[in-house]
């Protein structure tokens, strides 16, 4: 079957980019930097992404370009007849399931992105009730989640070339120039450098072990790595690109988005008084606030820049979504035979039926619960503590272990290959495993 592949570089770096950079980045590190101590747990989480996160990321980019085939195919190709393919079936299960609980908070961006633009969100609201009524009701966000699903949809059908690759060099530099003209806007308010203060001094005393597997789970999430996705995009990679430079600069902008994006909210928090929320809360109702109290004598302004902010997180989900759903949509189309358009809507429809239950979970279905969670929160602590860090762990030990040496090493083409080879073998395994452990032992 001929595969798709991307056409540049470029390309296969924003398109990693773009998964990366995401939700994660812009509403996630934000409130855990916040709430496990500024600055400390932002030095942690570098750690945790340049040992840990990293090597799987180019562990990833290893599997997928040498075996030019999705997640699940890539270990039959490399590894016939070994266990390790179980770690492609996780990659797609994990796949599943984060595209289903993330649609609906892209869901919820997106209604906020058009509530915004057509002047729904502007002074005089009560903006935590406005947001409790709208994600309880049993509709909207249903809608909404449909629609977001529909766009990525859309792009992943399109293929990888014309769709993802396309999309992603269109997008990705529309979100950087949004992003910096915000935090440019943001450090310039009036008592922005409180704000700054906050996130940048360290506080050490708030670093205890669920700091630490705080910062792996965010690092982890952040880079999208540990189920595939980049192992899935690499696949489409040619052979020029530098496996471990590319690596090295989707860190280098996950990591600049992630604290520009603690740039744009603390200081303009801390501008106008308000108190940071954590989750939710801080992008969906602290934020508008914020708009508010800083515009509020020029609705012009506060119509643009609460447009813009929205218009940026939407841009952020779509790159990642898409991302998620490719793994999935990969697996089906060269599994079963399937044309992409099919696969595609094969993974739309099931993430369709499953993000509705998680959309549910927050009115509806409140009382429905599995493990004494909701299916939004049960999906997230499948992923998040269990899935994505025993993948992380079995690709670095696959790479570092088992997979062929020379073919390792020729993928690698770096005169890094020996510091990697340690990484993969010993430092990532060894720190993922033990604070994948504690995370399991400590709930
Ligand atoms: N990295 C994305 C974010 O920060 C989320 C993601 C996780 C995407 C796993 C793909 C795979 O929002």
């Amino acid at each position: 079957m001929e595969r798709g592949n991307f056409g540049s570089k470029i390309g296969a770096v924003l398109a990693s980019a773009g998964s990366a950079v995401g939700l994660g980045n812009i509403w996630r590190f934000p409130t855990e930097c916040g709430s496990n101590g500024g600055a400390a747990f932002i030095l942690i989480y570098l750690m945790c992404v340049f040992f840990l996160a990293m090597p799987v990321m180019v562990a990833e980019f290893v599997i997928g370009r040498s075996s030019h085939s999705n997640v699940v195919g890539s270990y039959r190709v490399l590894a016939p007849g070994k266990p390790w393919v179980v770690s492609g079936f996780m990659g797609v299960l994990a796949g599943f399931l984060v595209l289903s609980y993330y649609s609906v908070v892209a869901g919820w961006t997106l209604d906020y992105t058009c509530e915004s633009l057509v002047g729904n969100l502007m002074s005089g609201s009560d903006f935590g009730q406005h947001f409790n009524d709208f994600v309880s009701s049993p509709w909207r966000p249903a809608l909404f989640l449909t629609v977001f699903l529909l766009l990525t949809h859309y792009v992943v059908a399109t293929g990888v070339e014309k769709g993802i690759e396309r999309y992603s060099k269109i997008m990705m530099p529309l979100l950087l120039l949004i992003i910096f003209v915000l935090a440019a806007f943001s450090l310039t308010m009036p008592n922005a450098m409180e704000g700054l203060r906050f996130l940048l001094t360290p506080d050490f005393s708030k670093v205890t072990k669920d700091v630490v597997i705080s910062a792996m789970g965010q690092a982890f999430f952040s880079l999208s790595v540990g189920m595939g996705t980049l192992a899935t995009y690499a696949s489409y990679f040619n052979k020029e690109t530098r496996l471990f430079s590319s690596a090295v600069g989707v860190c280098t902008i996950d990591t600049l988005v992630a604290v520009s994006a603690g740039f744009i909210i603390f200081p303009a928090v801390f501008s106008v008084g308000v108190s940071a929320d954590s989750g939710p809360g801080l992008v969906f109702i602290t934020l508008p606030y914020v708009f508010q109290e800083a515009f509020g004598g020029v609705p012009v302004l506060e119509y643009i820049f609460s447009g813009l902010f929205y218009v940026l997180l939407l841009l952020a989900a779509l790159t990642s979504s898409i991302s998620m759903h490719e793994i999935c949509t990969a697996y089906i189309h060269e599994t079963f035979k399937l044309s992409r358009p099919k696969a595609a809507t094969i993974v739309t429809a099931l993430c369709l039926l499953m993000g509705i239950a998680c959309s549910l979970s927050f009115g509806l279905w409140k009382e429905v619960t599995v493990m004494g969670k909701g299916f939004f929160d049960l999906f997230d602590f499948i992923t998040a503590k269990f899935l994505m860090p025993l993948g992380g762990l079995l690709i670095c030990t696959f790479v570092g272990w088992d997979m062929n040496k020379k073919l390792v090493a020729q993928e690698l083409d770096s005169r890094f290959t020996p510091l990697l080879m340690v990484l993969f073998s010993w430092v990532a395994p060894i720190g993922i495993g033990i604070i994948f452990i504690y995370g399991l032992i400590s709930g």
